[in-house]
């Protein structure tokens, strides 16, 4: 049985799922605000949990169509039973595996790429799925800079990879991207790791 799976399967169904989307909901929205959203798109998130980020990208008048992918069965019958949109999709798959002929313009994951077998796997694939000049937008607040998030692995039991920012932005050069990175930080946060480090985004273009 694989960890990772059972655990997210417990997750959504034990209330954590929507932990996350409080824990993350702040950060990321901050991030999503900036991008700008100038022509009709289309976006996939990369293990969306209970769908929250594809419930709020598939609100905008210009999104064509919002898919959601998730190694979890559990998180995507969530993510259906909230469904709200008739742009929104969730398919139940991992990033490794999944056999999708389409290309997308975005492509967005929060906290899910370092639980992959392989990162470097995750990226090839996450690079051809995406369009020419299409950007990929990757969350990250365990990372090897961020001390108080790297006890995380300890907690959780499960495979976790951690790496500095510097090792993150060699694993996306690696795949093809342009690379860029910026930290999303939440002031009024009572953890100060929210408030010193913050999110670490890692974004690349195709
Ligand atoms: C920490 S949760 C984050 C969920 C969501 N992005 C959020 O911010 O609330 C990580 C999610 O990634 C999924 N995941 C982990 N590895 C995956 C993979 N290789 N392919 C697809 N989904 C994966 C897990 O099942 C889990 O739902």
């Amino acid at each position: 049985m694989d960890l990772v799976r059972k655990t997210f399967d417990e997750w959504a169904q034990n209330g954590k799922a929507e932990l996350m989307e409080q824990e993350h909901g702040k950060n990321v929205s901050k991030f999503l605000e900036k991008i700008s959203f100038k022509k009709q798109f289309s976006f996939l998130d990369v293990g969306c949990g209970n769908g929250w980020v594809i419930r709020k990208v598939s609100t905008n008048p210009k999104c064509r169509k919002a898919v959601g992918i998730d190694k979890s069965k559990r998180m995507i019958i969530q993510a259906k039973k909230n469904k709200k949109n008739s742009n929104e999709e969730y398919i139940h798959t991992t990033i490794e595996s999944w056999k999708y002929s389409g290309k997308f313009d975005f492509i967005f994951a929060m906290e899910s790429i370092y639980y992959a077998d392989s990162i470097e796997v995750a990226l090839k694939q996450i690079y051809k799925l995406l369009k020419h000049g299409g950007q990929f937008f990757c969350g990250i607040d365990f990372y090897l800079e961020n001390k108080a998030t790297t006890k995380w692995s300890k907690l959780m039991k499960v495979q976790m990879h951690l790496h500095s920012k510097r090792q993150w932005k060699q694993f996306f050069v690696d795949a093809g991207f342009e690379t860029k990175t910026k930290h999303i930080k939440d002031l009024k946060s009572k953890k100060k790791w929210k408030r010193e480090f913050g999110t670490l985004f890692i974004i690349g273009k195709k």
